[in-house]
């Protein structure tokens, strides 16, 4: 099976996610600015990697009080459901995590999905500071993504609108293309690709099909995310095959 260029493989999720936590560390001593931005990644697979961040081993190598961290999506049920990925990253994080109750910017899921898409992408364009994305100048230090079985990455379905919306920063997805099928609020491609690097956490032998699709050429979500700076992908050996 032909691989994503920029492709790392390693054993395991646990390594996956050491490397990745070693990745997130470099991307924030790399930039000079006092303010890093960094763009989480839902569902399952980024767990360890939160865990690992708040834990003894790397806690102490985390600039926590430069760091802002914002969502790539969110399911649009309250922030407390298990679906939430503002409860799943409070609970990787841990209740005491060391991240400033104002740097943690969550995607307001109260109102609907058309109305918490304008007002997330108010967020960024308000921390970011400008109208308008400068390549020059990403948005993001670092963006983490996950690969859905279907091909999607963040709330960006195959076939559905979101994937192809090319002027706004967050779209509604009213229709998720995969479970939980409630709907979403999703950065669209030009707000990932507004990054120093994009890093994808891939594991798992779930994900097998989707990576086979994607190395075969197939125009599929994940295979579309660009960055001003690069693209990796950190694959486990279940999910490389
Ligand atoms: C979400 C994520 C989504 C996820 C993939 C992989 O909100 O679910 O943003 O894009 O990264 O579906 O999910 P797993 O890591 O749970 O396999």
């Amino acid at each position: 099976m032909s691989l994503p260029t920029g492709t790392h493989l390693l054993p395991d999720p646990q390594a996956v996610a050491r490397e990745a936590a070693e990745r997130l560390i470099v991307a924030c001593g790399e930039t000079g600015s006092e303010r890093i931005a960094i763009c989480l990644s839902g569902g399952s697979t980024p767990k360890v990697l939160y865990g690992l961040l708040a834990g003894p081993d790397y806690a102490a190598r985390v600039p926590w009080e430069r760091i802002h961290w914002f969502f790539g999506d969110d399911r649009v049920v309250p922030w407390d459901d298990e679906r939430s990925n503002v409860r799943m990253v409070r609970e990787a994080f841990g209740h005491g995590s060391r991240i400033p109750s104002t740097h943690l910017h969550f995607i307001p899921s109260d109102a609907g999905a058309e109305v918490g898409a304008r007002a997330y992408e108010q967020t960024l364009l308000d921390f970011y500071g400008s109208e308008t994305l400068d390549p020059v100048r990403p948005l993001f230090d670092l963006v983490l993504l996950g690969l859905g079985e279907d091909g999607h990455t963040a709330s960006l379905f195959p076939g559905k609108p979101a994937v192809d919306e090319t002027a706004r920063l967050v779209a509604p997805v009213p229709e998720a293309g995969l479970e939980p099928f409630v709907p979403r609020i999703s950065l669209t491609l030009p707000a990932l690709a507004s990054s120093r690097h994009v890093l994808f956490l891939v594991t798992g032998t779930g994900k097998r099909p989707a990576l086979a699709r994607l190395g075969a050429g197939e125009d599929l979500p994940a295979g579309r995310v660009a960055s001003v700076g690069d693209v990796a992908w950190l694959l486990d050996a279940a999910a490389a095959g």
